[in-house]
């Protein structure tokens, strides 16, 4: 089969380190900022962090390996990609093809919201996104400045995917990620030598066994896993893309290992600057962390108004978070707009300016979603709600099921070792590949889609 294949793409990345910054930047997100501590916090602290880096080494690795190597191997994104492979999985290829066409427009949208909180920052005003939250509502619920902002996100991520591969997205990830990384640490190191931060971290590192039960395990490894998901940008075709553009002698093995330890060790960060810096300024209440999505655009603030130098530390912290999305919406329309230049035989430009109307289009529901049509629900859910609940809830584990079953049991393990081997001369975690393709993933597939049915009943 092998022979079969078409070598990586003539546009690619021009070096390793390229590639690897490029994918943990799409990995590096706002889920690893905003969703890993929150999570974290809720599930039992240590044990979730345990239950995770768990996963992390087996089920996330397997899942990403086996991604980027179905994308160097057939040299395709995802619209071709399956079918290639075994010709009855093509609804794969649009299934899987449909995940970053609903994404990209909605995480766009909530880029431009941290644009915003960026922009106040900096010039000063901070202190009027503090309070109860009016100042959040008032911004989402009137609907020209979350559409500027989110205009201008989407511009500058199309401005980056306009100049291709080498040229933009390695470019702009070879020095987005560096600062991204020195952000991070400095302001771990601050928030961690607030007087009272120690009660915040242990709270967040140790594992708290209370009331601990089976039923409390299994839904934290269900909402880990997820989370695993989410943060490693998987089932969305960008591992796919990003592989297809991956030269042929650089080791998939160590790369993937790097990936995951940029994506993990970030999320850890990003929660010892938010759980003890919380944990201070709510006086030790666990609850303030449990506000979910309103953590950093509500909780936060007040955080930062009541800390000394909190406007740097502000104006810090959402340019971190605006790098880390901005890396991760490059990785999801470049995705998008390899499928289209790949199923329609148009030129980058073309395939761009389509993949920025489409974008228009669908983040503009989810803008006035909150605002002038926020009367209008799908299946009760605002626009943006309902994005997100289809391609993270439904769409992406199913892509993933699917993707094991193709892999694990019809082309079987071998085509991904096949191309491992193609770059290095032994791959240690074959056994565990298989193990984890053929039974484990697929049991976590199906535990990520039930658990929604299940919590309600
Ligand atoms: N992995 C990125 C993050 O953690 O934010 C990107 C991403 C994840 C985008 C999940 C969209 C998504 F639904």
């Amino acid at each position: 089969m092998a022979s079969k294949d078409r070598a990586a793409k003539s546009a690619g990345f021009g070096s390793k380190l390229g590639f690897v910054l490029a994918a943990a930047g799409s990995a590096v997100g706002l889920g690893n900022i905003w969703r890993f501590p929150y999570l974290a916090a809720k599930y039992g602290g240590g044990i979730f962090l345990l239950i995770y880096l768990i996963l992390a080494v087996t089920f996330g690795f397997s899942l990403m390996i086996t991604e980027i190597a179905i994308g160097r191997r057939t040299g395709k994104s995802v619209i071709g990609a399956y079918s290639s492979i075994n010709r009855h999985f093509r609804p794969l290829n649009l299934l899987a093809a449909a995940v970053p066409v609903i994404i990209t427009p909605y995480y766009c949208v909530i880029g431009g919201w941290v644009l915003k909180y960026l922009c106040t920052y900096a010039a000063g005003q901070g202190s009027t996104a503090a309070g109860d939250g009016a100042f959040f509502t008032g911004f989402i619920g009137s609907a020209g400045q979350p559409a500027v902002f989110f205009l201008v996100f989407l511009l500058l991520t199309a401005a980056v995917v306009m100049l291709g591969v080498e040229k933009g997205i390695e470019r702009i990830s070879k020095f987005m990620m560096p600062v991204l990384v020195l952000l991070t640490v400095g302001i771990a190191v601050y928030t961690l030598t607030l007087d009272g931060a120690s009660a915040g971290v242990k709270y967040y590192l140790l594992p708290n066994f209370e009331g601990f039960t089976f039923a409390k395990l299994l839904k934290t490894a269900a909402a880990a896993m997820g989370q695993l998901f989410y943060s490693m940008s998987l089932a969305m075709g960008i591992m796919v893309t990003y592989g297809s553009y991956m030269r042929k002698d650089d080791s998939l093995e160590q790369s993937v290992r790097q990936i995951e330890i940029f994506d993990t060790g970030i999320a850890v960060l990003a929660g010892l600057i938010i759980v003890p810096a919380v944990f201070v300024f709510s006086g030790g209440d666990a609850a303030a962390l449990n506000a979910g999505p309103g953590l950093m655009f509500i909780t936060l603030p007040n955080v930062f108004e009541a800390m000394a130098g909190g406007r740097i530390i502000g104006t810090a912290f959402f340019l971190l978070v605006a790098l880390a999305a901005m890396t991760s919406s490059i990785s999801l329309m470049e995705t998008v707009v390899s499928i289209i230049m790949e199923k329609f035989h148009v030129k980058r430009l073309a395939a761009c300016v389509t993949t920025l109307l489409i974008c228009l289009t669908l983040g503009m529901l989810s803008v006035l979603g909150y605002s002038v049509w926020s009367g209008v629900k799908v299946i009760g859910m605002q626009f943006l709600d309902f994005f997100d609940f289809i391609s993270n809830n439904i769409m992406m584990p199913v892509v993933a099921l699917l993707t094991c079953l193709l892999i694990g049991w019809v082309a079987k393990p071998r085509y991904v070792e096949e191309e491992v081997l193609v770059s290095q001369k032994k791959f240690s975690a074959r056994a565990l590949l298989s193990v984890m393709l053929k039974f484990v993933c697929p049991v976590c597939m199906i535990i990520i889609l039930l658990t929604p049915f299940v919590t309600e009943i």
